[in-house]
């Protein structure tokens, strides 16, 4: 079949199980056929393409790069429960479920309230491989590249901090519109702002750790399946997990070395502190003090605060701690050279089910992939490449930056390739960037 039909079946294969769920129960055997027919088709444009688009352009509905001009009815009607659920854009990507395509179904066919209800639905039923791309009205947010949301995060969390340091309790109203944000771009690019967290400016360390916590918390979150309102309480709390800290002494804080057992204990008091000062901002969510006080408890509850102990934690509180570990790992300290991502993974595997909350950690780890985005690798030809960005799919490639030739010449223009997830082996070793004087970061 040519490339054009299996589209054209594919759209009409859509329309038809939207009509055979008007006139059966979900769980009709004609619509299960009609499901594995749709997904078969899927199964052949994926061997172009690892996302199908469908979506509505100058009032014409188009899959992939083919429009449908001619007003078919099934295009129409296509467009017009596109239109209903004001989506403009919808991606179906590689491996997506005969239950995804289902439930897909089920919740755009009678049309949606709003952009917001629609995501949350997806939320709820766990909807992962199908992605609303694009809204007709975009809930009030306005895409940006996630350099500049990471920026914005930094500044705001800055202003934050001032306020704290000042001894006035800030207010919650910037934190949440940052974290708006920070949500909306992990969704849309998830390991965009993971990349931009590898970029460690020493002097600022504790409102960069925040940003990054949020934003490590973040993908932790989004990988676990949170809805959109969650991850937007999960990473406030990110943000504001270590307030407490401003009130400790800035010299026992930033101290190189080991800490005498009295400053350990100071140390110990910034979540007791940081709760104080969550409590009384306007408009923080119960969860949000819960991940400032406990966020050094640990899976074990072998940490502090000691009156939290013995406390049933939420999933988020146990998301900031493998955040704020893997930050803490991956940052230049003056006593830590950082792990890479790869080893830093590693380590925090290591405490798995001890420190860390096994299933939230195992579900990060697989969700960054075996050489996660910023990992500095060799290949087996000796080239030196850099991993940009990492295919969440099955299937789906890893992007790489050649830095360094086969003989080892730094390449003045890094040059671009991709291993697809069958080609990993190709990789043979993680290379440490600073034996190689090279900030990772520059690249990204
Ligand atoms: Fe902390």
């Amino acid at each position: 079949m040519m490339k054009e039909e299996t589209t054209l079946e594919f759209v009409q294969q859509m329309m038809r199980a939207y009509q055979g769920l008007r006139l059966y129960p979900a769980q009709h055997p004609n619509i299960r056929r009609q499901l594995q027919e749709w997904q078969q088709t899927l199964q052949l444009l994926f061997q172009d393409a690892p996302r199908i688009l469908i979506g509505i352009h100058q009032q014409t509905l188009y899959c992939n790069d083919e429009l449908f001009s001619d007003s078919a009815s099934a295009s129409e009607a296509l467009m017009k429960i596109l239109e209903e659920c004001h989506l403009q854009t919808v991606a179906f990507c590689q491996g997506v479920s005969e239950r995804e395509l289902l439930d897909f179904l089920v919740i755009t066919a009678n049309g949606s309230g709003s952009a917001a209800a629609l995501r949350q639905a997806f939320g709820e039923a766990s909807i992962r491989n199908i992605e609303l791309v694009k809204f007709t009205e975009d809930e009030d947010f306005e895409e940006k590249p996630a350099s500049e949301v990471y920026q914005q995060a930094l500044q705001v969390t800055e202003s934050i901090f001032k306020d704290v340091r000042m001894g006035k309790i800030p207010s919650s109203e910037e934190a949440s519109q940052v974290v708006k944000g920070l949500v909306e771009t992990t969704l849309s690019d998830p390991h965009a702002l993971l990349a931009l967290s590898l970029i460690k400016d020493y002097d600022d360390y504790t409102f960069t750790h925040s940003v990054n916590v949020s934003v490590i918390a973040l993908a932790v979150g989004r990988a676990c399946g949170l809805n959109k309102e969650e991850l937007r309480v999960l990473g406030i709390g990110g943000l504001l997990h270590d307030l407490g800290k401003l009130k400790i002494d800035i010299g026992i804080i930033n101290k190189p070395g080991r800490l005498t057992s009295n400053e350990f204990d100071a140390i110990k008091q910034h979540p007791l502190l940081g709760a104080n000062i969550l409590r009384e901002m306007q408009q923080v969510p119960e969860a949000v003090v819960e991940m400032g006080l406990c966020h050094h408890l640990r899976y074990d509850q072998s940490g502090y605060p000691e009156s939290e102990k013995d406390r049933a934690l939420l999933p988020m509180t146990h998301m900031v701690t493998i955040a704020d570990a893997y930050d803490a790992m991956t940052t230049l300290r003056p006593y830590q050279r950082p792990l890479t991502p790869r080893r830093a993974l590693q380590h925090l595997q290591e405490q798995e089910g001890v420190l860390y909350h096994p299933q939230i950690l195992k579900t990060f780890i697989e969700d960054l992939g075996p050489y996660p985005v910023g990992s500095l690798i060799r290949l087996q030809d000796n080239r030196i490449a850099l991993v940009v960005k990492v295919g969440l799919q099955e299937g789906e490639v890893l992007q790489l930056k050649v830095l360094f030739d086969e003989e080892g010449r730094q390449l003045p223009t890094p040059e671009l390739t991709e291993l697809s997830m069958s080609e990993l082996w190709f990789i043979v070793a993680e290379v440490d960037p600073l034996g190689k004087g090279i900030q990772v970061t520059d690249y990204l």
